[in-house]
């Protein structure tokens, strides 16, 4: 029997649903991957979340080329790529150090610096697909490779699995562990067994952390609160050298580093600042001008989907393949600066 075409309503306005055709859908319905994800089970949640932007989320890594009639003009779309990434080399590679000025030295502007980069095994199926053993092995394993981290990065890791719901909702108060997932990743499975398996590495600063088994196998991140991105960055290259030594990622010379959303493949980093900008916020198509023109994008002061509190805004680069981290960083720094001398000389 031939599946039916599912019908987005009518005001969804996501890449999903501009993408799959009819007759993308009618040709790709019918097909599985070895660890049994569907395109059903990766659209579930655009269909169920019309305010999708994207739409899609995919459960393993070999979902990627045979999905490809669909992903494909999707990932063109939102990297803003003009070369077909399924068939060209358009990952580009280089967590070499960088040294910049600080873009704030008074601190006057950036509140905080966070980058953080997702990776996945290859062995395992990604987190939309995971049953709660597999969760528990890549826990596992995750676990031995952090407990060999150099000594300046070196901390605990905390599972929620036996943290009792006190505990975890004074972690997620104090910012420390992550939320459960939203509707949308509600309805790609993000949320099964919640929280089985899942955890956060911390380091003694805190500056490094690991989170494990959210939306990706691991979410690699280091932060500070002032504005030095280039410490920022240099400690995150550490730390992921460090575990990609101990893990093998999945990766494609054309895709990058593969991940559970289209949108985190490539470098599969965001690289951002907190910032308090009161006379831009009152001038916010200037802002977004700049943001747009650097290819920057603007969240809520409460992440992803979330306001604009008091003037403090989430800025950070918007695309992650065809640019390397390191210019990731030098184009945020720019774009930083070019913000910073506006909100000045308002
Ligand atoms: N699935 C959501 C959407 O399509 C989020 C997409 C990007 N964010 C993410 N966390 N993967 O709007």
């Amino acid at each position: 029997m031939k599946a039916e075409h599912p019908r987005f309503p009518a005001g969804a306005d996501s890449l999903i649903k501009k993408h799959l055709t009819p007759k993308v859908y009618a040709a790709l319905s019918g097909k599985k991957t070895a660890a049994g994800f569907t395109l059903d089970a990766a659209i579930r949640s655009g269909l169920e979340n019309p305010d999708s932007s994207i739409g899609i989320y995919i459960g393993d890594k070999d979902a990627y080329p045979l999905f490809e009639k669909v992903l494909a003009p999707i990932i063109r779309e939102y990297h803003k790529l003009e070369a077909d990434p399924f068939h060209t080399r358009v990952h580009r590679d280089d967590f070499s150090p960088v040294s910049l000025p600080a873009p704030d030295p008074e601190g006057s502007f950036i509140l905080s610096t966070r980058i953080r980069v997702a990776r996945n095994l290859n062995s395992l199926p990604f987190c939309p697909h995971m049953t709660a053993q597999e969760r528990v092995v890549l826990e596992k394993k995750t676990r031995d490779a952090l407990l060999q981290l150099p000594k300046d990065l070196a901390g605990r890791y905390i599972s929620f699995t036996d943290l009792g719901p006190e505990n975890y909702d004074a972690l997620v108060a104090q910012k420390l562990a992550f939320a459960k997932g939203d509707r949308f990743q509600e309805a790609a499975g993000l949320n099964r067994d919640f929280p089985t398996a899942r955890g956060v590495f911390l380091s003694r600063d805190k500056g490094f952390r690991v989170w494990v088994n959210e939306e990706d196998h691991l979410r690699i991140m280091a932060l500070s609160t002032n504005a030095d991105l280039s410490a920022v960055f240099n400690r995150l290259a550490k730390g992921l050298a460090h575990l990609s030594a101990c893990l093998k990622f999945a990766f494609d010379p054309g895709l990058g580093f593969l991940s559970s959303c289209p949108t985190n493949i490539g470098t599969a980093m965001r690289a951002g600042v907190h910032i308090r900008l009161p006379k831009l916020d009152r001038q916010r198509d200037r802002l977004k001008e700049i943001v747009a023109r650097h290819h920057l994008q603007i969240r809520g002061t409460g992440g992803e989907k979330t306001a604009v509190d008091e003037a403090v805004f989430d800025i950070s680069n918007a695309l992650r393949l065809g640019v390397s981290a390191n210019q990731t960083v030098r184009d945020l720094h720019a774009g930083l600066l070019e913000i910073i001398t506006l909100e000045k000389n308002l």
